[in-house]
């Protein structure tokens, strides 16, 4: 028998137990209105997480302040508690995850392109948002989640004070590394002594701000520890999402993903898998070499079991946190317990989802089926997808740098579930396979491959619970080099 999965194991934080190490970092839904209350469709979303067993369920970035910013959740006054004690009881009724809300202090943004920066703070305006967070984590226990997170990441106002790019003069700057700590000390006191020493305060931070002249792993590493000795439950990481290199789009406001930092916050497909899991292991390390065993969350693309267990197993991680692949299948942790791997929807990070967002409309996965708000449920009913007698007929053509792909619709049994769509796997000639793309339709043009190197594709088909079909037959090609080039 193989032993049991760490990442199955529960974790104990400031007397909140998760059942496991799987965690959905918070990903802002836009299912609220403008008036940032909590609906059903906001419930529903999270009430899969829970049905799908997610250790730590984090509620999307929730303003601890009346500013106006589109759709997004509130708990500024106490109307908004009913909403967010109707979310935490639902998830409680549902499995043993646990749930925390994102708090968020952020400043205004103007379509002219204008935005307020913390060097426009005065006094006053620090006390206000020093005590705004208070009052919300305040709201927060009074709610009946199990704890709270501080979100001090990206481009909002707690983790522009810690940025390397704070110019403030005073105590909140003053361009030393103390001085950047200031507001987060001091919100983190505010916090503590609303909610009490026995309520899990967790952080979220950038472990790297991937800007011109942003801090990177070495004052990461003492950010974390401070934090560490302030007595935080748990330390969550990010990179990037930072206004600084954002893309200005006339009429729009500034949307702090569309930089470079932006990438990297929210790496796409053609990033390699797990591009930040060295950031955490290296603040781990230094916590634990330093006497604290704050527990620290790695995220980005982070997707397959054995490579989640695989960093939890050599000390990189003390928990996993997947944003968009719990978003494509919430019922990840579910899978893996029942030993279901193979039935996972895999995330292809095409980045709809960040679209969507930055649209400001209703974030939902390019994998679901149109025109749904929620993922499917899992049906563990009917077998997997098929491929008929003649196989899929896979067809290849090449020139120019593209390379075309075709083939047939595969096949379900009565009562199985309908095709979701087609994986797209290429393998180079030294055998290295990989998922390229996932498309709903029966084409795909594969833009990265190099004239002269052979490639071989096969498709698998899924269906709407990630069952995958076997392997369609394998078709290779190698593209002519342009005689320009050899010349
Ligand atoms: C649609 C969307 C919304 C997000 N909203 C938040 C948020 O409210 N707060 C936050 O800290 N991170 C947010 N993130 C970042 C994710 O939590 C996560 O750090 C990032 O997607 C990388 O992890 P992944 O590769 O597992 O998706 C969001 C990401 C996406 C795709």
């Amino acid at each position: 028998m193989s032993p049991p999965l760490k990442l199955l194991a529960p974790l104990d934080i400031n007397g909140m137990v998760l059942p496991n190490r799987v965690v959905v970092p918070a990903m802002v839904t836009r299912l609220s209105g403008e008036d940032g209350v909590i609906n059903d469709h906001i419930i529903d979303r999270y009430v899969r997480y829970a049905a799908g067993q997610v250790g730590l369920i984090v509620v999307e970035a929730t303003a601890v302040h009346g500013a106006k910013s589109g759709p997004l959740l509130r708990l500024s006054d106490d109307s908004f508690i009913p909403g967010h004690r109707d979310l935490a009881q639902r998830i409680h009724d549902t499995s043993p995850s646990k749930v925390v809300p994102q708090i968020i202090h952020f400043m205004k943004v103007a379509r002219s392109g204008w935005r307020q920066t913390i060097e426009d703070l005065d006094p006053p305006d620090i006390a206000r948002i020093i005590e705004e967070f208070g009052l919300a984590a305040l709201r927060v226990r009074e709610a009946g989640y199990d704890g709270v997170e501080l979100h001090s990441a990206h481009a909002y106002t707690l983790s522009s004070f810690l940025s390397r790019r704070n110019r403030r003069k005073d105590r909140y700057g003053g361009h030393t590394l103390e001085g950047r700590l200031a507001l987060f000390g001091d919100v983190l006191a505010a916090v503590r002594r609303r909610v009490g020493a026995d309520f899990p305060i967790g952080v979220r931070f950038l472990a790297e701000e991937a800007i011109k002249g942003g801090y990177a792993l070495p004052e990461a590493q003492q950010i974390a520890l401070r934090m560490a000795q302030l007595g935080v439950d748990y330390i969550s990481l990010s990179v990037g999402g930072k206004f600084e290199d954002a893309e200005q789009r006339p009429g729009q406001p500034l949307y702090p993903y569309t930089g470079y930092s932006g990438d990297r916050c929210m790496p796409g497909d053609w990033y390699p898998d797990l591009p930040h899991v060295h950031l955490a292991a290296g603040i781990k390390t230094y916590l634990n070499q330093r006497g604290h065993d704050t527990p620290v969350i790695s995220a980005g693309k982070i997707a397959q079991p054995d490579q989640a267990e695989g960093l939890l197993q050599s000390g990189q991680a003390d928990l996993i946190g997947m944003a968009r692949q719990l978003l494509a299948d919430p019922d990840w942790t579910l899978k893996v317990m029942q030993g279901r791997e193979d039935e996972i929807t895999r995330c292809v990070y095409c980045n709809v989802c960040k679209d969507l967002d930055e649209r400001f409309r209703e974030v939902t996965c390019f994998l679901w089926p149109k025109g749904q708000l929620q993922a499917p449920d899992d049906q563990a009913i009917g077998s997997a997808p098929y491929w008929a007698d003649a196989g899929a007929e896979l067809s290849v053509s090449g020139q120019n740098g593209r390379i075309k792909l075709a083939w047939s619709a595969a096949e379900i049994e009565t009562g199985g579930s309908d095709i979701a769509g087609y994986d797209i796997y290429r393998a180079d000639a030294h055998g290295t396979v990989k998922c390229i793309e996932a498309v709903k339709g029966r084409r795909y043009v594969d833009r990265l491959a190099m004239a002269g190197q052979e490639y071989r594709y096969f498709v698998r088909a899924f269906d709407r619970n990630g069952r995958a079909s076997p392997p369609s037959e394998t078709i290779a090609i190698t593209m002519t080099m342009p005689e320009d080039i050899m010349n």
